[in-house]
């Protein structure tokens, strides 16, 4: 999506050979993405080896993932729960939702994802009405605009300790002065400034050169 030099790109799968090598289910995910003609834009595999990390650093047993696309990153997070533990994932496209439901099989990973169909901003006030216990980690990873809208509607379903997670936050930089012709960047400006500001969070954003372009990763932790 952004540009940035060569350099950064080739380090770029250097780091993802040496550490994030895909097994077939995650090939196969990321090949049956593009078959279907979703848009390329799922985490890198060595964004996806990150979210693992840290799942399994936050000993995480049940995982919120907001924005699905054809499952990638539901794989990688899915791998580091424990058998009993689970993922919740929302997805609004039915077509992507799809294809992420056969990759998430193909992974054998069906039995710890549920894949929640429907605008995230409607499905998730259900979710967490019902929800059994607090998230230990959430991945935030929809659309944008609504970046801020989903940060109050966590704040409801975590607990002391858990991890939340926020792709895209720094969008090449335009969060620094967003034009008004993108709502996207204002949008991760705004929240940005709410999880720097908010009374319940410790947080950074970490920024990200590689094969995506350039762009940050928010990491806040629940005081
Ligand atoms: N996490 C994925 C990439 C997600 S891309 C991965 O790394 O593999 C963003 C996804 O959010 C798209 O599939 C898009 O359809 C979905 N999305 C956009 N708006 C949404 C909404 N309001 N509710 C739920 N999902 C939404
Ligand atoms: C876009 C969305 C993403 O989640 C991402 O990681 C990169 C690009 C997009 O909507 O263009
Ligand atoms: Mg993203």
């Amino acid at each position: 999506m952004f540009k940035t030099p060569d350099l950064f790109t080739i380090v770029d799968f250097y780091i993802d050979e040496l550490f994030a090598a895909e097994d077939e289910a995650l090939k196969e995910a990321a090949e049956a993405a593009r078959r279907h003609d979703l848009p390329q834009i799922q985490v890198s595999p060595n964004q996806g080896k990150l979210l693992y990390l840290f799942a399994k650093l936050a000993g995480a047993k049940r995982i919120l993932e907001i924005g699905t696309l054809g499952g990638y990153s539901a794989i990688w997070l899915a791998r580091a729960l424990p058998e009993d533990g689970k993922l919740i994932t929302l997805e609004a496209d039915e077509r992507c939702a799809r294809v992420a439901t056969a990759s998430i099989a193909n992974a054998g990973l069906s039995g710890r994802v549920e894949l929640v169909v429907g605008d995230a901003t409607t499905t998730l006030p259900a979710i967490i009405g019902d929800a059994p216990a607090p998230f230990d980690l959430v991945f935030l990873d929809a659309d944008k605009i609504n970046y801020p809208v989903y940060l109050n509607l966590i704040m409801q379903c975590v607990r002391s300790g858990s991890l939340i997670l926020a792709d895209n936050v720094i969008r090449a930089g335009t969060v620094l002065a967003p034009r008004a012709e993108d709502p996207s960047a204002l949008a991760a400006r705004a929240f940005n400034k709410m999880i720097a500001e908010h009374e319940r969070l410790e947080a950074v954003v970490l920024q990200q050169v590689g094969a995506k372009g350039h762009d940050g990763l928010a990491i806040a932790r629940v005081r």
